[in-house]
């Protein structure tokens, strides 16, 4: 089956999907959005992500989306579409309107748009070898904990790690410290233990990252949720980043400076294991 698009319910294929230009997502970068991605025919982390979804859209104003239809659609463009290893991406913006910044009144409703693409896996080899990081200054907006569609700071810095041969970009504050990829959270590792950002309004809380400490305690890794600089990220015995279709990537090199010997390490790969384990556990279950 072909991948699909749904805008406002009307389904077609993709490069057919059409929305207006007053579409207040294109003209302000209004609205929110979320991945998802499936694994032997289901949709993971499905709640986990209607969740956020939920917080992202409150946190814009758009308390009055009613997020179950949305997912009703999701679910059936899923199955109609009907890949085996398929990545549902949701838009929602603030409606069809002439530009003007303050809000459209009264609200015609929001845009809903669904596509359902193929999963397009990190090279087996990235995943062997690991993958090189630039630092970048975080020039995004103070609220980054809410999945909004502006993402240009993020475009910006993934262009410059690869106009630099690097595969991403690690973000970081004015102050030194480390927060995230540009679309993924990150973790380093010390001593046999993980650090990574504490979330609040500077990351967004990934799905990845917080199942990955859900699994890790447990099997007695600790893990420290507490902001660290960049001579910290530089002296760690790994990094690594996170996310819905990054998995887990290890890092093995900053600025040109070799991270733990400048190869992945074993935490990244036990815990790629875990989320594994845990990916094909449910799946069966
Ligand atoms: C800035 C940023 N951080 C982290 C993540 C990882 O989040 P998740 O694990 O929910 O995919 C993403 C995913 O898009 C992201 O854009």
């Amino acid at each position: 089956m072909p991948e699909l698009a749904a805008v406002n319910g009307r389904i077609s294929p993709i490069d057919e999907a059409k929305i207006s230009i007053n579409d207040r997502g294109m003209v302000f970068g209004d609205g929110v959005y979320e991945v998802i991605a499936s694994y032997r025919g289901r949709l993971f982390l499905f709640d986990e992500h209607l969740r956020r979804l939920r917080r992202s859209l409150d946190a814009i104003r758009m308390e009055y989306v009613e997020i179950e239809p949305i997912a009703e659609q999701m679910n059936y463009l899923f199955e109609r579409a009907a890949l085996p290893r398929a990545k549902v991406y949701l838009q929602i913006t603030r409606g069809t309107a002439p530009r003007d910044h303050a809000f459209p009144v009264p609200t015609r409703g929001p845009n809903v748009i669904i596509t359902v693409r193929e999963v397009h896996e990190i090279d087996q080899a990235k995943l062997d070898r690991g993958v090189a990081c630039i630092t970048h200054r975080d020039i995004r907006w103070g609220r980054v904990d809410v999945k909004t569609t502006n993402l240009l700071p993020n475009c910006l810095a993934k262009q410059a790690a690869l106009d630099r041969g690097c595969f991403d970009a690690i973000f970081v504050s004015g102050e030194g410290i480390v927060r995230e990829a540009t679309s993924a959270n990150l973790f380093a590792a010390k001593n046999g233990g993980l650090w990574t950002h504490p979330t609040d309004e500077r990351i967004l809380g990934g799905i990845t990252r917080a199942k990955l400490i859900e699994l890790a305690r447990p099997k007695g890794i600790e893990v420290r949720e507490e902001k660290f600089d960049v001579d910290f990220l530089l002296g760690a015995d790994e990094v690594f980043i996170t996310g819905t279709t990054t998995e887990v990537l290890p890092i093995i090199n900053v600025d040109g400076r070799p991270i733990g010997g400048g190869k992945p390490g074993p935490l990244a790969r036990r815990m790629l294991a875990l989320l594994t384990e845990w990916l094909l556990m449910n799946v069966d279950s």
